[in-house]
């Protein structure tokens, strides 16, 4: 595993991801685009790993875009198939496992696309979040322009993209681009909470829940609701919803397996 990312993993069948480039505001370049897509593969087969937080090194950033480093003198045609190459944005989002970005400090462009990317998205109450790109006479290139409007509304995505301001974590927050917001010092026993809580559950019901989720993005309703009901009777295939029934109706906690 290179240094760049940091792999653990923590009680409670949590994974973590850290990005370690700290005095580079975990600037995202292709090394650590490598890293991830490895980290994301071997976390997927393995079994104690039920969900995954993403999250960056040092106090000042969560992941404060691209390396800008990378795009000097780059040409169309290499920029186009490093992106299709390491694409992290769509390995984070059919990744069949939940994913938690825990975001604290700067979170711009390819950070925010990332964080975007995830599942579940806790913020430190100091986070600052925007995509930037504009400055540099570019656009979002880690999927901003599809996934920001979809969480918070077009005029509001329009707003960042245009300007390229950062916003709050309070202002974001109350727009639904972070999930929760928490005083800095609580960030991450908060979310390693959340991520305990969904690591305690049944791993197909969640794969099943992201899948059926995920699915409304490119489906009319009523093929989605078709596919929620697919899975949801696939289910009763499984060990985990038998024992969940039954420690229901035996008044005791589930043991999820797996199976
Ligand atoms: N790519 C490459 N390096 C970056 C970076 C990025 N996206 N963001 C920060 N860094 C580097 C800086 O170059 C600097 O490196 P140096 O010490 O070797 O000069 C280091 O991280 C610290 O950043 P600095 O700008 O000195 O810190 P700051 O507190 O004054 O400002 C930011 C912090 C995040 C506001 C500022 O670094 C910034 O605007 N970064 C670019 C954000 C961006 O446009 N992202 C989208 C890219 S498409």
């Amino acid at each position: 595993m290179s240094d760049v990312l940091l792999k653990e993993k923590l009680e409670g069948r949590v994974g973590v991801l850290t990005i370690n480039r700290p005095d580079k505001m975990n600037a995202l370049n292709g090394e650590v685009r490598c890293a991830l897509i490895g980290a994301l593969e071997e976390f997927r087969t393995d079994d104690e790993v039920r969900v995954v937080v993403l999250t960056g090194a040092g106090e000042k950033a969560f992941i404060a875009g691209a390396d800008i480093g990378e795009f000097k003198d780059a040409k169309p045609t290499q920029q186009y198939q490093n992106m299709q190459r390491g694409n992290i944005y769509s390995a984070m989002e059919a990744f069949p496992k939940p994913i938690i970005a825990m975001i604290h400090g700067f979170c711009l462009g390819g950070g925010c696309e990332l964080s975007m990317a995830c599942d579940i998205r806790i913020a430190s109450d100091q986070a600052r979040i925007g995509q930037p790109e504009i400055n540099l006479g570019l656009i979002p290139g880690g999927g901003g322009t599809q996934r920001l409007p979809r969480l918070v509304g077009e005029g509001r995505a329009m707003k960042m993209i245009y300007t390229g301001k950062m916003i709050s974590a309070e202002e974001a927050g109350r727009i639904g681009l972070v999930d929760e917001v928490v005083p800095a010092d609580e960030l991450r026993e908060r979310t390693l909470e959340i991520a305990r809580t969904i690591g305690s559950k049944s791993p197909i019901a969640l794969k099943a829940a992201k899948e059926s989720i995920l699915a409304a993005r490119r489906m009319p309703m009523d093929q989605g609701l078709q596919f929620e009901r697919a899975w949801f009777s696939l289910l009763f295939s499984t060990h985990d919803m038998d024992e969940g029934v039954s420690a229901f109706l035996e008044k005791r906690p589930a043991e999820f397996t797996g199976e």
